[in-house]
């Protein structure tokens, strides 16, 4: 249970216990609803500065527009409201949690005239994957479960009932004694973990699935393809296979909540050195400088508070 800050819901600011919804609210039966995950750093001048604020609250709106939900506020009052939560519980280094989903009305599958509700929390955070996950390294399966194709998902939407098939392979990943599972396309392509995009590194060259095949197109992955090419490293979007993964020299994870993880193991094999590998230490390294305003050429991706 995340710590019980206040809650910006629907316009205002409320305490933790009244930013509740009813048993009848639509998304709670169908999954018809958007999130986002965001995380702000405290910076090295001791200020607090929300990462790619702005492309995370476009998404959210993106994300709705796909699904036919009409966002009662802007892209400009979500990010005000944003940045009101953190001052209003004083974070600084925190996961932001943007909610919209579908309340009371009709419990008809089309939801004609549901009330569209907003919500957004935050709370302080660490490394997603365990706490020695970012030097270390995770073990990570192959999944059993097919990532949803492009036909029956709508990869660029960041839709709550689409996180079943995330669930159900994160549930199977931890009860077979993993840290993650890593899903595989119905052509059996590497597609991405339940909650991270994949890169794999062979001869020093960055290799990750394309923007178009099914995956979560991250902001994460962005933004680290971006740093990537500024410290004179290539980076190739194309299809991965479960056995490139294997013998790869590394394989490292990426996204808002695990931002730049390596993976030691995939199924019982050693990848590499089977520990953090050089390519991703060097891009942990730039990736959380720019996340602390240390690098003046990204310094456009934080929103101070
Ligand atoms: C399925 C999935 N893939 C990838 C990502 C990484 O996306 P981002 O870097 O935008 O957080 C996420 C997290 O949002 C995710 O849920």
């Amino acid at each position: 249970m995340p710590a019980k800050t206040k809650i910006w819901m629907n316009g205002e600011i409320v305490p933790f216990e009244a930013a509740t919804t009813h048993v009848l609210s639509h998304s709670l039966h169908y999954g018809l609803g958007a999130f986002e995950g965001i995380r702000s750093y405290e910076t090295n001048d001791g200020r607090a500065a929300v990462l790619r604020l702005r492309e995370h609250i476009e998404r959210l709106v993106q994300s709705c527009h796909i699904a036919t939900i009409e966002v009662p506020y802007t892209v400009e009052q979500l990010i005000t409201a944003t940045k009101d939560v953190l001052r209003t519980n004083e974070l600084r280094q925190c996961y932001i949690r943007p909610l919209v989903w579908l309340g009371e009305g009709t419990i008809n599958i089309a939801a004609d005239d549901n009330v569209i509700n907003v919500a957004i929390a935050a709370w302080p955070w660490g490394a997603y994957l365990g706490s020695d996950a970012l030097e270390k390294g995770v073990r990570c399966c192959v999944s059993s479960y097919t990532r949803i194709g492009i036909r029956s998902h709508y990869e660029k939407a960041k839709l709550t009932g689409q996180y079943v098939n995330s669930v159900l392979a994160k549930r199977e990943a931890k009860l077979n004694g993993y840290h993650e599972a890593i899903m595989l396309d119905a052509q059996g392509y590497v597609s991405e973990g339940t909650g991270e995009n994949i890169f794999i590194v062979r001869n020093g060259v960055l290799f990750t699935p394309p923007r178009g095949a099914a995956i979560l197109a991250g902001i994460t992955r962005e933004s680290l393809m971006q740093v990537a090419h500024a410290e004179g490293l290539e980076v190739r979007e194309e299809n991965i296979t479960r056995s490139d993964l294997y013998v790869a020299d590394e394989v490292f994870m990426c996204g808002t909540a695990a931002e730049v993880t390596p993976v030691r193991e995939i199924d019982g094999r050693r990848i590499g050195r089977g520990a953090r590998g050089p390519v991703c230490k060097g891009l942990q390294d730039a990736f959380f400088k720019v996340v602390r305003g240390a690098d003046d050429r990204f310094s456009d991706w934080l929103t101070y508070l």
